[in-house]
């Protein structure tokens, strides 16, 4: 299934259907965040290949976008065939290139078989709409509007390291399902996996040329890749520093961005927290924390800490941590300056007061959970975004304290509230500044349909599978004005 798309341990790119080397003869090596082995070697492509690809990703979108869209989707649902069948050599890959434990990386490709056949199936039902001159003052029923939905040309996909398939496939299917071209940059660590699942759309037959990859450091090539005038849309998922950075150079390009979080769980006094207990710690330490939509601080009134830290406690303890294969929840992040940055988050925090009660543990990559108390607003842990298994604690005096301080952040992804009075949950979701608010569980993007969103520096436009294929086309307008006859 996947010999053209390397040679030894050198990954190729997909170009109009062929897998190829690039002329720079030049490779970026992918280590293995497991053992640090050399996994496989990709293309660090250069600014004139760059140019050759977005040039024949534009001349292949015409072709597509006229192909009928029954046709498109039941491509896609190939797509989706092809990489459930090929579960276990992405969900294996997985493993080595991102260390996501076996469980996470089965599910990651499962779930993304879903989203494209959900995605094929909805783009079907986008439907337009007509509408009569009538309505406005002036104007009479013989002048009619007929709208409908038209790709806009030539999507730039750039995905980041933590689900390298998933929120690639996110934006490639309903891209596609649009009618439009896809140009695929997958993160330099998880650009592998990324690239397997490129050559299984290719097999499923998306026509040549319209999905091609381009492989390189994101800080060599992406100021050139995301300013380049052949590109009609770009699709971001990464940090906020890289996102804020694509935003101001990129100029008048359409985008969509989900960028990172600082997640607060409000935890209030009449909450079941025993359970509350169980969602927070898996919210925060599944995949070591390396999620956008981790649980990144705990906001708990008064002194429910006191109740509410053994419980978490207890949690914690079951967690596994060690090796992907062996299914731990907790397992190495994804490089050692990722490690670094956890490390001075919470020796920060501890030199300035906060209580350890689990974890500051570390073998090389590796970070054992860890739970902060007692953390205070003048602490980095309270702010930033560690990308790790660390969780602080900070204890408010009241519901309004813990809103303003989850409002504080620059972030404004998600929020959890706990609590068994729902009418009060929906006053307190209300006021929180965040794309979403989950009552009585984790924050989570899924159910992949739901609208996904970040405010302030956690995002622009809205994800999920309607709306991305909504954010990727765009209305057409056609006027007919009937002649009227007296
Ligand atoms: P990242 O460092 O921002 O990288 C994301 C992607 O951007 C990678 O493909 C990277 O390529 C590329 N890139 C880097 N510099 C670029 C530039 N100048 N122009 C264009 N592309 C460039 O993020 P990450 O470390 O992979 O992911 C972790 C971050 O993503 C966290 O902050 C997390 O919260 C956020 N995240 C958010 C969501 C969400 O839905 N809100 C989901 C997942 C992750 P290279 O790998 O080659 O550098
Ligand atoms: O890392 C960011 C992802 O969008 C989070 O997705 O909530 O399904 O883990 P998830």
């Amino acid at each position: 299934m996947f010999e053209n798309i390397k040679e030894g341990i050198v990954y190729k790119n997909l170009l109009n259907g062929e897998w190829i080397k690039s002329k720079s003869e030049s490779t970026i090596d992918v280590h293995s965040p497991v053992n640090g082995d050399v996994i496989g070697k990709v293309q660090a492509m250069t600014k004139d290949e760059i140019d050759k690809t977005i040039e024949n990703s534009k001349i292949a979108q015409k072709n597509w976008a006229e192909k009928p869209l029954n046709e498109r989707a039941a491509v896609l649902h190939k797509c989706a065939d092809l990489l459930e069948e090929n579960i276990s050599v992405l969900s294996d890959f997985l493993q080595k290139e991102i260390a996501k434990n076996k469980s996470s990386a089965i599910s990651e490709v499962k779930r993304t078989a879903s989203f494209i056949r959900f995605t094929a199936d909805e783009a079907k039902h986008m439907e337009g709409e007509t509408i009569t001159g009538d309505n406005f003052p002036g104007f009479k029923k013989n002048k009619v509007s007929v709208v409908h939905r038209v790709p806009l040309g030539t999507v730039l996909a750039i995905s980041p390291f933590n689900y390298p398939i998933n929120l690639s496939v996110s934006k490639i299917a309903p891209a596609l399902a649009a009618g439009n071209s896809v140009i695929l940059k997958p993160p330099s660590q998880g650009s592998i996996s990324a690239l397997y699942v490129a050559e299984l759309f290719n097999k499923a037959g998306i026509p040549k040329g319209v999905l091609n990859t381009v492989t390189g450091k994101g800080s060599e090539i992406g100021d050139y890749i995301v300013t380049h005038p052949g590109i009609d849309f770009i699709n971001f998922t990464g940090s906020t520093e890289v996102g804020k950075h694509i935003a101001v150079i990129a100029g008048m390009v359409p985008m969509l961005m989900e960028l990172g979080g600082k997640d607060a769980a409000i935890v209030l006094e009449d909450s079941d927290l025993r359970d509350a207990a169980k969602d927070i710690v898996a919210g925060a330490y599944i995949y070591s924390g390396q999620r956008c939509t981790a649980i990144k601080r705990v906001l708990a009134i008064n002194d429910i800490s006191d109740e509410l830290a053994p419980l978490m406690l207890e949690e914690i303890k079951n967690l596994k941590v060690g090796m992907p294969e062996d299914d731990c929840e907790v397992t190495p992040l994804i490089n050692n300056s990722a490690a670094d940055f956890v490390q001075e988050l919470i020796d920060d925090a501890l030199k300035k007061g906060a209580k350890l009660l689990i974890g500051n543990k570390r073998k090389e990559n590796l970070m054992y959970p860890t739970l902060l108390d007692n953390v205070t607003t003048d602490m980095r842990i309270a702010w930033e975004e560690p990308f790790g298994p660390v969780l602080p604690i900070l204890r408010v005096q009241s519901v309004e304290e813990a809103i303003e301080i989850a409002n504080k952040s620059q972030y404004g992804l998600q929020s959890s509230v706990f609590t068994k009075n729902i009418d009060y949950a929906f006053h307190v979701a209300s006021k929180l500044e965040v794309g979403t608010v989950q009552i009585n569980d984790k924050t989570e993007r899924g159910p992949d349909h739901f609208p996904f969103l970040g405010v302030k520096a956690s995002g622009m436009g809205t994800q999920g599978i309607r709306y991305s294929i909504e954010a990727m086309s765009r209305k057409k307008v056609i006027v007919l004005n009937i002649h009227e006859f007296s």
